[in-house]
Parts: C-alpha cells; structure tokens; sequence
C-alpha cells in the first residue's frame, strides 16, 4: 500500500465582492443579523455577464495547484471534482476539466455531497493513489451558488451565507507511509435529506411542472432547517474528528491545524472550544467568503498553507457537515 500527499494547492474566487449591505439593498437584513449570526462580512459572487462556472473556476484553480506540485497537465491521471452547483444535469464538471485542461483521456468522476463533498473526494482520491492504481489526481471543489439562490426576504436565511469560488489539490502518491493522508472517515444519514435540499428541478419535478405552477413552487431554491442543521452539526463534527483521531491513535493535543468545513463561524467556533484549540490551530475564513460549500475546506486549506499556518509534519485535520446529512473528516500528517 502507498501513501497518498496534497504537493500542490490552489484556489480561485471571482472578484466580485459582495458586502453585508449590499446584500441589505437587495432584501430586509442587516450586516449586524449577519455577522452575529454566521461571521460573514462579505462573499465573492460570479456577476452578470461572466464566464466563470462551477467547471471554469475549477479550471482556474486546479492550473494554479498543477504549477506547485511541479506537474504538467500529462501527469494527470484522474479526476475528482465535487460540486453541488454543476454547469449541466448530465454529464458533470469532471469532464468538463478534461476537456478545458486539455488532458488525456483520463477518467473523471463528480461528487456529490455537498458540504462534505470535498471531504469525500479526497477520501476518493486517496483510494486510488492507495492501491496503486494513480499516481497524481486532481481533486477540485466549486460551486457557482450565487445565481440559484432566493434574493429576496423569503431566501434571506439561506442567500445570505452562500458565496462562489473553487479550490484544487494534487493528491500524488508517497511512498513513505508516516506521512500525507493518515485515514478518512465518511457517513451519511439521508432521513434528514428534506432538512437542506435544493428539491427541483428534477426527474420527479421537472421543469414544465414548476413552470406551470405559476412561481408557487419554489423547491428549485435552496431551502435549510438552519436550527436543525445547526445542532446536528456540532454533534457530528465532533464525534468525526474524534473518530479519525483515535483511529490513528492521536490525541486532540496532537491537533496542529484544524481547518473546518466553512459553514458558519459559530459552529466552528463551538466545535474549537469544544476541543479546547487556540486561534492558531483552527483556520476560518467564512468571513471573507461565505459558505462555498465543497470549495471552503480546499480553499482555506490553501490559505493556510500560502500563509505559513501550515508547516512540514504538522497534524492537520479536515472536517464537514452538510447536506445528506453527510459528514467526513480527513486526518493528514502534513
Ligand atoms: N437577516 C435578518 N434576519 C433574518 C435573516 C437575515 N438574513 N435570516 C433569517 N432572519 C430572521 C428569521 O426570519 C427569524 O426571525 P423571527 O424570529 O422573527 O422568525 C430570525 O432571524 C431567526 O432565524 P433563525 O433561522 O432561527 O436564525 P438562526 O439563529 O438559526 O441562524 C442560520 C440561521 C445562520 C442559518 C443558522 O441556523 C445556521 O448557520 N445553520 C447551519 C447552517 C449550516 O451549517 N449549513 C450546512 C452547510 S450548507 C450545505 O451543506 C449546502
């Protein structure tokens, strides 16, 4: 069995920056509701007339993590993209990177589980490089929420965390086995799907029904029990990162660097006085970005690492929660 190493990161946000009062022109909130209940000073959302997608962010973020590890684009081997906001139904971004990277015909697969999804694409990916089926993989997470989401006072619970961007790594293959991707851990509960679904268009609710039912159905927008998804949250946190920690029979004091799934700054907050972690051992940058979903751990990962929080043989630990419910974490010795 080999071991598998992050040697190269990446990310992308577009530069449009969207601020808590420029939200407040567009519905009945404030900067003040916002930052005491979430942390969110402001999100990057793709703006009108743009190129950026899902796949194209993924794009730009993934060439940015191919330059650090010091790979060309024919090292590839396989590709990982998680996303819940795809540019089509069918087929998925996966491909789409294939094509806009110009790799070989490499296999691609898309993820999808939401918050937790780049957890699970990395936890993919380490499979692979594992049993020495792939050398380098590229594992990107994006998400394009900005332009599904509700912007009026109805959607105001739900449009007011979400921002756009992408994050990518290259998950290569190591052969000394103290370090890189110790173990993964992944679960799901799916009674609680109903509790944070965008719910149509689907094959089950396609889009002339919705059309039809002349705007009262609005299950095509992202509709969350936060309170509920709240206090699952911190509990499944916690008992994650607990489970990869004595799977690998580490301490919570081993933890070096804790880089949470961006949700909202209170649960990670929770969860780090929970654990008893300093400032510096947990990574945030909600603040900036918003919840961009299976980009927020790639993309903090990369900040954290681009800024020096993040040294050679630390203990790093991933962990999300979200929609499915599903939940993950990934325990790496750096
Ligand atoms: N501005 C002003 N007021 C608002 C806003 C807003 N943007 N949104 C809601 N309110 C109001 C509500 O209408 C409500 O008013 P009322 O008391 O008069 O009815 C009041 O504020 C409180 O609303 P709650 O929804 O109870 O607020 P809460 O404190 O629960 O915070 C939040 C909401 C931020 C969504 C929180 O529940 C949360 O963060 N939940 C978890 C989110 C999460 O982790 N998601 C998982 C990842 S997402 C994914 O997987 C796709």
């Amino acid at each position: 069995m080999y071991s598998s190493k992050i040697t190269g990161l990446g990310y992308y946000v577009p530069d449009n920056v969207v601020t808590n009062d420029d939200l407040s022109e567009l519905m009945d909130t404030n900067d003040e509701w916002i930052q005491e209940r979430t942390g969110i000073k402001e999100r990057h959302w793709i703006p009108d007339g743009s190129e950026d997608s899902s796949a194209i962010m993924g794009v730009k973020a993934a060439k940015i993590a191919i330059e650090r590890a010091g790979l060309s684009k024919d090292d590839i081997d396989f590709i990982v993209f998680a996303t819940l906001s795809p540019d089509y139904f069918f087929p998925g971004c996966g491909v789409q990177v294939q094509d806009m990277l110009d790799l070989p015909t490499v296999g691609a697969i898309d993820i999808r589980n939401q918050c937790s999804g780049f957890i699970y694409a990395l936890s993919t990916a380490d499979q692979f490089i594992k049993t020495g089926m792939y050398k380098n993989i590229l594992v990107i997470g994006a998400e394009f929420h900005s332009n599904g989401l509700d912007k009026t006072t109805r959607g105001r619970g739900v449009s007011v965390i979400f921002g756009d961007g992408a994050g990518a790594c290259i998950l290569s293959r190591e052969e000394d086995n103290s370090k890189g991707i110790l173990s993964s851990h992944l679960h799901s509960e799916g009674k609680y799907a109903d509790k944070l679904i965008v719910a149509s268009p689907s094959i089950k609710n396609w889009v002339p029904e919705i059309i039809n039912s002349n705007g009262k159905d609005i299950s095509y927008f992202p509709y969350m029990d936060g309170t509920f998804v709240f206090k699952n949250a911190v509990v499944r946190f916690s008992e994650v990162i607990m489970e990869g920690l004595e799977a690998n029979n580490l301490q919570v004091s081993d933890i070096d660097m804790f880089i949470p799934h961006q949700a909202n700054l209170r649960i990670s907050q929770f969860v780090q006085k929970k654990f008893g972690l300093n400032d510096d051992q947990v990574y945030n940058n909600i603040m900036k970005y918003g919840n961009t979903t299976a980009a927020s751990i790639i993309i903090a990962l990369t900040e954290a690492w681009e800024n020096g929080n993040i040294k050679d043989n630390d203990l790093v630990v991933l962990a999300a929660f979200g929609s499915g419910f599903t939940w993950g974490s990934v325990i790496i010795r750096w």
